[in-house]
């Protein structure tokens, strides 16, 4: 029998893409299986999602930490406690410091609002939309130090519809979000090796 990669998703928000990512992994068969979810803010929507799916759900709030290796060290703790093999960054607003990426190299995935390279950082969509594009989408990649330019796993296209808003974009792209991220984990986790 195959084991399944033990994941970790970060979150800050109401966490669409880590329910999609919990959903997917209530299947047996799939490579990897969802053991806690983290939020740095004690507020987030996603945090009671999880914890409604049975999954272990922890708030670690960086402004109970003094600086970012502490945060981050609490971070490792309850990553390494629960024997975490991959992480994914679902809708996660803090930047991790490189010392931390870099421990989790090949094992750590974010997914953003756009084609990457194009529309690193905030406000994807708004720029877009100022941009006339005809195009936009969603990233799932690996992590990096440098913000949003680690290697690309998948990337999923939605079309820029006349008289689009950012709020009409932004869940044209999320649904796009919610069927891509469970494909690109399925991916990453049947590749890896145990840890
Ligand atoms: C998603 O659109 C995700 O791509 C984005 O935050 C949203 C979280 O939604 N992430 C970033 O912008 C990361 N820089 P969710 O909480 O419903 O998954």
């Amino acid at each position: 029998m195959t084991t399944r990669r033990r994941t970790a998703i970060l979150i800050s928000g109401r966490g669409t893409n880590m329910a999609a990512l919990i959903e997917a992994a209530r299947d047996p068969s799939y490579p990897a299986e969802i053991f806690l979810v983290i939020s740095n803010i004690p507020t987030a929507k996603g945090l009671e999602t999880a914890a409604a799916a049975g999954i272990k759900s922890l708030a670690v709030s960086h402004k109970d930490y003094l600086d970012k290796s502490m945060f981050e060290a609490a971070l490792s703790y309850a990553l390494n406690e629960a024997k975490i093999e991959l992480i994914c960054l679902a809708g996660f607003m803090r930047v991790l410091s490189a010392n931390f990426v870099s421990h989790w190299t090949g094992r750590i995935l974010n997914i953003h609002p756009s084609l990457l390279p194009a529309y690193r950082g905030l406000d994807t969509h708004k720029r877009v939309l100022a941009d006339g594009m005809k195009e936009h989408g969603c990233t799932v990649h690996f992590v990096v130090s440098e913000l949003d330019a680690g290697p690309i796993v998948a990337q999923a296209t939605v079309p820029v519809i006349d008289g689009d808003t950012e709020e009409s974009l932004s869940a044209r792209v999320l649904i796009a979000e919610n069927r891509l991220y469970p494909e690109a984990l399925a991916k990453v986790a049947k590749a890896i090796a145990p840890l």
